[in-house]
């Protein structure tokens, strides 16, 4: 889609993480691995992980809660809310619906899940500035939130060393002044290579008919090095195609915001950049990968931390299962968080 009628301001973000760590030491209790291997190999020291009876939709709602006091916009005036988990621990409530009553809007609003997995946020932002853009709609929360930790197997060394829990959230309006915080944006998918990630949730057929030969146990099922090979080959270009699109140059954008899935994958965007460490925010070091809030948690965060100056334009990128990819060059304002 090109040229948005109404152009879309991005009014606020926000995240949430559960509290407890489990460290790479933490996970040589489970099977035989080191923090060297696991740190060398992704970048990653420490995931966070929900205990207990706290979920995904936990962390959606404080994550939404944030984004919607950083927006300044009340929750009442959200006219459409969309969830992006990767893997909801719902499927119905939707986690969008779930937050629409959690938030206590009562009114009547569309409230809808899209499965983009990691790539989530990005697609939700496409259809968000769909709906803002023809005027259908005017301010949209997305929430992206994710509990890998209950659908990771705990005895495959290959896949739970990635994998992180936690939520982010975006609330997009109408822009007020004219300016359009979208520069580019563009989404993509390539299912030809969808097995190479895949959770099949369980299911038997009609006890009166004959059943499956396999079932799924709703776990991840991941072919780490051809994802890996996917992931370097792909978005590098990518990320250039989504800069072109947006008529700037890389060196013009303050900053990359990529899907946090592996330290190396980040490097290898990167370098076709040619940017500066202080350019590239990264944190999959504490928190590995949170799916679709990784994105969301890092330009937050970044800001919190001061490793963000608002305001700046930054180059987002995600792509995760389907195989599904997605980037976006946006603006940032002030006061966003
Ligand atoms: O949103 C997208 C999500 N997915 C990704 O981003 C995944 C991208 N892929 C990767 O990050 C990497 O493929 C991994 C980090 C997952 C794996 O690294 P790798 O270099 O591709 O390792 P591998 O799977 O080829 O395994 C190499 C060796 C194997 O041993 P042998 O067969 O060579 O003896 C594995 O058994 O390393 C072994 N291994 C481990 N050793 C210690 C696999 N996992 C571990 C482990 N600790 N945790």
């Amino acid at each position: 889609m090109s040229g948005n009628i109404i152009p879309l301001k991005i009014a606020g973000v926000g995240y949430c993480l559960p509290e407890t760590v489990i460290t790479n030491d933490d996970l040589t209790k489970l099977y035989e691995t080191s923090d060297e291997w696991i740190y060398t190999r992704t970048g990653i020291k420490e995931r966070r992980v929900v205990s207990g009876n706290e979920t995904a939709i936990d962390l959606g709602y404080k994550a939404s809660l944030n984004a919607i006091q950083h927006s300044g916009i009340k929750a009442e005036n959200i006219d459409c809310i969309i969830g992006a988990a990767s893997a909801p621990p719902q499927l119905y409530p939707t986690l969008a619906c779930l937050m629409q009553q959690k938030l206590g809007i009562t009114k009547k609003i569309p409230a809808f899940d899209l499965t983009a997995a990691c790539t989530g946020l990005i697609y939700a932002l496409q259809v968000a500035r769909g709906f803002i853009g023809t005027g259908i709609y005017k301010t949209i929360l997305i929430v992206a939130a994710d509990n890998n930790s209950k659908i990771t197997d705990w005895t495959d060394r290959g896949t739970s060393i990635l994998f992180g829990d936690g939520a982010g959230a975006m609330v997009v309006t109408a822009s007020d002044d004219g300016d359009n915080d979208i520069l580019s944006l563009d989404i993509s998918a390539d299912g030809s290579i969808g097995q190479l990630i895949q959770t099949n949730m369980p299911g038997e057929c009609c006890p009166l008919v004959k059943q499956a030969d396999t079932i799924g146990n709703g776990k991840i099922i991941m072919d780490g090095k051809e994802v890996y090979k996917f992931a370097v080959t792909t978005v590098p270009k990518y990320v250039e195609h989504c800069i072109e699109l947006s008529g700037m140059k890389a060196e013009d954008i303050d900053y990359l915001i990529p899907h946090q899935a592996n330290q190396r994958i980040i490097e290898s965007i990167q370098n076709k950049l040619k940017y500066s460490d202080e350019k590239v925010i990264s944190n999959i070091k504490y928190y590995g990968n949170t799916s679709a809030a990784s994105i969301p948690i890092a330009l937050t965060e970044g800001v919190e931390q001061g490793k963000i100056k608002l305001p700046s334009t930054a180059v987002l990128c995600g792509f995760g299962a389907g195989m599904t990819w997605g980037g976006a060059v946006v603006r940032l304002r002030e006061g966003i968080c």
